[in-house]
C-alpha cells in the first residue's frame, strides 16, 4: 500500500540584521546599480557572530509543528538540508532534535546545496509513501554569511541567511504528487567550500589562502542553472503526467533574477506566477525555496488547491523539482 504525503505546516526564521548593497558598496568594488542590474538582489539579511543553523532551524521548525498542530514527540524523523552546519558533525539535524524535544525522531542532515531542500522533500516523501514514518521536519537552513568572503565582490554581493522549515505528514488527499532529483558532479569544482574537509584539512596555510570561504565559477553556474531549472521541471511534468498548463505557480531558488526569467521564459510561465524574494534576501542557498513558499502563502500569492512546482540548481553540481498540491 502507498501513503500519501502532504505539506501540514511551515515556518521561517530570518535574522533582522539588513545589508543593503549600499553597505557593499563601502566594502568591496561594487555598486548598487551593478548588482540589482545583473542580480536582482538588493539587500540580504546576515545572523549575528553567536548564531548558528541549529538555532534558525529551531525557530521554524516550532513554527511548523505549531501550524501543523502536532506535538515534537511525534516526529518521526528531521531532516535539515544545509551547506553551513553548525560543525561537520555532529549532524544539525540532531541538535534541532533536542533544542524541540523531539525525543522519538531519528536525524540526519542532506548536502544538495541550494537543491538541498528539494532533495529533502523527495527524502522525506518516499518515508511517508512507503508508511515507515507519519511526521517528517524538513528544514532548509543555511548562513552563507559565515562561509562568505566579504573582499571577493565575485560573491559576496549574491548570498544571505535565513531558514524554512516544513513538516510532511501522512496526509488523506496526496500533497506531494511527484518528486525529480539529479546530480552532474562533473561540475563540482564550480562550486564548493575548498577547504577543512578530508581532502584539505585545515591549517593556517589553507586560512591564510582563504580556503574556507565559498568559491564560485559565476559564468559556468550560470551556464549550468539556465540549462538545468527547466529540464528539472520538464522531467516533472513529463514524468507526474500533469502538463505545464494545469500548473499554478513556480517557485524557484532565488540566485539571480535573470537565471529565473530565462527558465520561466523557456517553460512559458509568466513571472507574474512566479515567487520572488532575492530582492530582500538574496541567495539564502537551501532556505530560499522554503522561504519563498512561506512568504507567498502568507501574502496569499498561494491558494489551497494550487499545483505548485518547487525547483532549485546548487552545488555538487545538483539540481531537482517538486511537484505539490497546496493544502493549507
Ligand atoms: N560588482 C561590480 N563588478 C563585478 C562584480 C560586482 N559585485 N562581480 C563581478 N564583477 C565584474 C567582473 O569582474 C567582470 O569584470 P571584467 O569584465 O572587467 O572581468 C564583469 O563584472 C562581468 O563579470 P561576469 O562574471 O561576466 O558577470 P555576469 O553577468 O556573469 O554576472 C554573476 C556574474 C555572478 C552575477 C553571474 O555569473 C551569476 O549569477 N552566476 C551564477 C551564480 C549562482 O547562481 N550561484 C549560486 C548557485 S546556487
Amino acid at each position: 500500500m502507498k501513503y500519501n504525503a502532504g505539506i501540514t505546516g511551515i515556518g521561517i526564521s530570518i535574522p533582522k540584521k539588513v545589508l543593503t548593497n549600499k553597505d557593499l558598496e563601502n566594502m568591496v568594488e561594487t555598486s548598487d546599480e551593478w548588482i540589482v542590474s545583473r542580480t536582482g538582489i538588493k539587500e540580504r539579511r546576515i545572523a549575528d557572530e553567536n548564531i548558528a543553523a541549529s538555532d534558525l532551524s529551531t525557530e521554524a521548525a516550532k513554527e511548523a509543528i505549531l501550524m501543523a498542530g502536532i506535538d515534537a514527540k511525534d516526529v518521526d524523523l528531521i531532516i535539515v538540508t544545509t551547506v553551513t552546519p553548525d560543525m561537520l558533525y555532529p549532524a544539525t539535524a540532531a541538535i534541532v532534535q533536542n533544542n524541540i524535544g523531539a525525543v522519538n525522531a531519528a536525524a540526519f542532515d542532506v548536502s544538495a546545496g541550494c537543491t538541498g531542500f528539494i532533495y529533502g522533500v523527495t527524502i522525506a516523501t518516499q518515508f511517508i509513501e512507503t508508511g515507515f514514518y507519519k511526521n517528517i521536519l524538513v528544514i532548509g537552513c543555511d548562513l552563507l554569511s559565515k562561509v562568505t568572503d566579504f573582499t571577493d565582490r565575485n560573491t559576496c554581493v549574491l548570498f544571505g541567511d535565513g531558514c524554512g522549515a516544513v513538516l510532511i505528514s501522512r496526509t488523506e488527499e496526496k500533497g506531494i504528487i511527484d518528486e525529480y532529483i539529479m546530480a552532474d558532479g562533473s561540475g563540482a569544482d564550480f562550486l564548493s567550500l575548498p577547504a577543512g574537509g578530508s581532502r584539505m584539512p585545515s591549517t593556517i596555510e589553507t586560512v591564510n589562502k582563504r580556503l574556507h570561504y565559498t568559491f564560485m565559477n559565476g559564468p559556468e553556474v550560470f551556464k549550468f542553472a539556465v540549462k538545468a531549472m527547466p529540464e528539472a521541471v520538464t522531467k516533472l511534468i513529463e514524468k507526474s503526467g500533469f502538463n505545464l498548463s494545469s500548473i499554478d505557480y513556480l517557485i524557484p531558488h532565488q540566485a539571480n533574477i535573470r537565471i529565473i526569467e530565462s527558465a520561466a521564459k523557456r517553460l512559458g510561465i509568466s513571472m507574474d506566477n512566479v515567487g520572488i524574494t532575492l530582492d530582500k534576501y538574496g541567495n539564502m542557498s537551501s532556505a530560499s525555496i522554503p522561504v519563498t513558499l512561506y512568504e507567498d502563502f502568507k501574502n496569499k500569492k498561494i491558494k489551497k488547491g494550487d499545483n505548485i512546482i518547487l525547483v532549485g540548481f546548487g552545488a555538487g553540481l545538483t539540481y531537482g523539482a517538486v511537484l505539490i498540491k497546496w493544502m493549507l
